[in-house]
């Protein structure tokens, strides 16, 4: 079974937002935002705008019908700024034209005095000014401070990690129709349907009811469109003020310039190993660059936390997580969620204590991988641990002594050029953090010709969850998967959905169907038995499209089921609602059980360096990673080579710049992401065999987020051909850009300031 959404992609035939025909009538918004990183607005004058020709309206907060707020977690985020901004590309008014060339051009005339006030850009400096979104986190487990006393072996650091653009295809959009009675009906490229529902019916001060969001799929959302509903409301606010269609539609550099990132991160680290290699205790610090509105970033922040310690066992252990408030577009979730930016410390820790101990790293992490019995630092105890059979696998597959060995036998006869490995192992906490949200519904309706159709809170936007649901449909109702048709998102179907995050996506609506699709099976068995005057509705079964009395196939069609059932007025309809079971979180001892299960994986990188230029070329990445059972091994395959070439991305090419007033200096010309020629010639993806998984719909495991972290790879192997080089002076920051890499192997060293 393939992806069917794909062909559609491939052949142009997928409606995206902007796709669907334009109604009679319809207006075009655009933003005007701040040129601003941090002021007072003086004065708005809107009034050159509003007479340009085809412009129909502008509005300021002073026209929010309703509640002039979308902040996600804390209400902290105007829809349009109010006196004060915060970041360059704050919302502060909305142009309404007849074409989008007309309000872009009317967006010109604008005229905003802002008087300019001192701007914080540095996580570090935010932090020690106290500006934070949220409290302070501490984790701690253990002592410390006496284990570092006993420790043989003990390095610190200062590291930092990158933001990164989502670059979804599709940027940010929606169309808003009104309708009758006050009606608004808003179809948008959006991954959280529930919430944004909400926001969408806040701000117009109407009730949810009479408000429909319906999301066919995205192009691309990688978490870049769960929490920010800006571009959402705003065109259906001017629809509502309107009673006129309108769309919203960003374009590239808008999107790069005024939406949120990956967060950028700062770390100061310090391990500490005994004498024969285990790690005896771990300290970090975690700044997290958030930016200028809490947005999602105390949950992204929350999500790193608990993952510094990888994948392996630490018994000794203080975390401190600093959500820093500064001032650029808030930041919001993006594929791993904070799981990347906690996983990069303690491997880059890791690195830099083997290099001490003059031991390989490889050895040292087999050597610290979690196993069963181990318990995580906040206090979970693990069991079902596939670790170290990823690990094995892989060993098995790229033999790593021998890669090892090669390698050093490469660079020892070779001074031009120099390669380098890295082994990267993968533990990622399934389930979203915060329990509440840990709950999906899904609606199925056989109608009398047979065919099904699936409603669920799901949101495709490329990662295939709509062939999951469909697959799942099919098997437990017995019939082919083309009878299924997985429907569009819709407010109206399924309400106060979950953002489709934390990859469990599947998991839960996949969860939720399959129990609406047993209830019914069960229904129409009962409905068989009494049909074929069998007396036992046990001995009947629906298989291969056919209803069976023991193993001999009836004279009744799954097609001629449907209709008598239906014509003996059997319910036809089935909504069913799942919640994960045991999750729960204590915020005040940081302990609990957060998770309902772990992603395992473990992946080889090599890389070859060129010493003289700089520049790096990605030869082989091998991936082992555990799914449990698959659900669908093409699109399974699909979202790991996915994830790991983004995670390369992040980690080598991928780099944001800013000017000194905060402002992004790097559009869709100067951003470079991962293309084919730069994915390695050797890419090797292995399903972890014979694992199962009694935590998830049909003991399968999610995969759209954790594969990204192998991603790490690419930045630690050509850590370790720079090492070979020179190890004199402090590990680039990440991404370790070609340019980065040309600075470490030229440059002089430089004293720390
Ligand atoms: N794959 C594609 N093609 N496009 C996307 O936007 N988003 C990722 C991942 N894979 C994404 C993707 C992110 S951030 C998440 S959380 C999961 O898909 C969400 O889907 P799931 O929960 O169904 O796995
Ligand atoms: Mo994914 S970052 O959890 O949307």
């Amino acid at each position: 079974m393939r992806n069917d959404d794909m062909l559609m992609h491939v052949r142009g035939a997928s409606l995206f937002v902007d796709d669907i025909p334009t109604p009679a009538g319809c207006l075009h918004a655009v933003l005007f935002t701040s040129p601003v990183a941090r002021g007072r607005i003086r004065s708005l004058d809107v009034s050159k705008a509003a007479a340009a020709a085809g412009v129909v309206a502008v509005y300021t907060h002073r026209d929010v019908p309703g509640l002039n707020q979308v902040g996600h977690i804390l209400k902290d985020q105007p829809l349009l700024a109010v006196d004060a901004v915060e970041y360059i590309g704050q919302p502060i008014a909305l142009v309404v034209a007849e074409t989008q060339r007309a309000a872009l051009r009317a967006v010109r005339l604008i005229e905003a005095d802002i008087e300019r006030l001192e701007a914080v850009f540095d996580p570090r400096e935010a932090a020690s000014r106290g500006m934070l979104h949220g409290k302070k986190r501490v984790l701690v487990n253990g002592d410390p401070e006496a284990a570092f006393a006993r420790c043989k072996h003990v390095v610190q650091g200062r590291l930092s990690s990158g933001p990164q653009e989502h670059f979804y295809f599709e940027t940010q959009r929606a169309l808003a129709m009104p309708s009758e009675h006050g009606t608004m009906k808003v179809y948008a490229s959006a991954q959280a349907p529930g919430a944004f529902h909400h926001h969408i019916a806040e701000v117009l001060g109407i009730p949810m009811h009479k408000v429909e969001l319906d999301i066919r799929r995205l192009g691309g959302g990688f978490g870049g469109k769960e929490s920010t509903a800006v571009w959402v409301v705003a065109p259906a606010m001017a629809a509502f003020l309107l009673q006129r269609p309108v769309k919203l539609v960003l374009r590239r550099n808008e999107d790069i310039a005024t939406t949120g990132k990956r967060h950028a991160y700062e770390y100061d680290y310090k391990i500490g190993l005994d004498e024969q290699g285990r790690i005896e205790a771990f300290e970090v610090v975690l700044y997290q660059h958030a930016g200028a509105c809490a947005d999602i970033s105390p949950a992204v922040l929350g999500r790193a936390f608990l993952h510094v310690s990888g994948s392996y066992r630490i018994p000794n252990i203080r975390v401190t997580g600093l959500n820093c408030r500064t001032n650029i577009p808030p930041n919001n979730a993006f594929r791993g969620f904070g799981v990347p930016q906690g996983t990069f410390v303690i491997e880059a820790a890791m690195v830099r204590v083997a290099e001490l101990m003059g031991m390989g790293v490889t050895a040292l992490k087999r050597k610290n991988l979690l196993q069963d019995g181990d318990t995580l630092p906040y206090g979970m105890k693990l069991e079902r641990v596939n670790a170290s059979r990823c690990w094995e696998k892989l060993d098995q597959q790229v033999d790593l002594a021998q890669r090892e060995a090669a390698i050093e036998e490469y660079n020892r006869t070779h001074s031009d050029t120099k390669r380098g490995m890295a082994v990267v192992p993968v533990c990622f906490g399934i389930s979203f953090a915060q329990t509440a949200l840990n709950q999906a519904s899904s609606l199925v309706n056989i109608y009398v010709d047979g065919s099904v159709s699936v409603s669920t809170g799901a949101v495709e936007m490329g990662q295939g969850v709509n062939t999951k649901i469909q697959l799942i449909a099919a098997k437990t109702l017995g019939i082919g998967a083309q009878r299924v048709r997985v429907d569009s998102t819709n407010t109206s179907r399924i309400p106060n959905a979950s953002p489709t995050s934390a990859s469990t996506g599947a998991d839960m609506n996949g969860m939720a169907t399959k129990t609406a699709c047993e209830a019914l099976y069960g229904r129409l068995r009962r409905f068989a038995a009494q049909h074929l005057g069998q007396a036992d509705p046990e001995a009947i079964s629906i298989r291969e499209e056919g209803v069976y009395v023991g193993e001999t196939r009836a004279d009744l069609t799954w097609e001629k089921l449907v209709a008598a059932a239906q014509w003996a007025r059997v319910d036809l309809s089935e909504h069913a609602f799942y919640a994960t079971p045991d999750l729960h979180y204590d915020l005040g001892t940081e302990r609990g059980r957060p998770f309902a299960y772990y992603s395992y994986g473990t992946s080889f990188t090599e890389v070859l360096l060129d010493c003289v230029r700089g520049t790096y070329t990605i030869e082989s990445i091998d991936v082992v990673h555990d799914v449990g059972k698959t659900l669908c091994e093409a699109v399974d395959r699909g979202q790991i080579e996915g994830a790991v070439v983004q995670g390369v991305g992040w980690a080598t090419l991928e780099q944001i710049r800013y000017g000194s007033d905060g402002r992004v200096l790097t559009g869709a010309n100067a951003y470079k992401i991962p293309d084919i020629q730069y994915c390695p010639n050797r890419f090797e993806v292995t399903l972890l065999p014979d694992s199962n998984n009694p935590y998830a719909v049909c003991n399968s495991k999610a995969i759209g987020e954790p594969p990204f972290i192998h991603g790490l790879g690419a930045y630690f192997a050509v850590l370790h051909a720079l090492r070979s080089v020179r190890a004199d002076k402090e590990p680039p920051s990440l991404p370790v850009t070609p340019e980065k890499t040309f600075m470490y192997l030229h440059e002089p060293v430089s004293e720390r300031p």
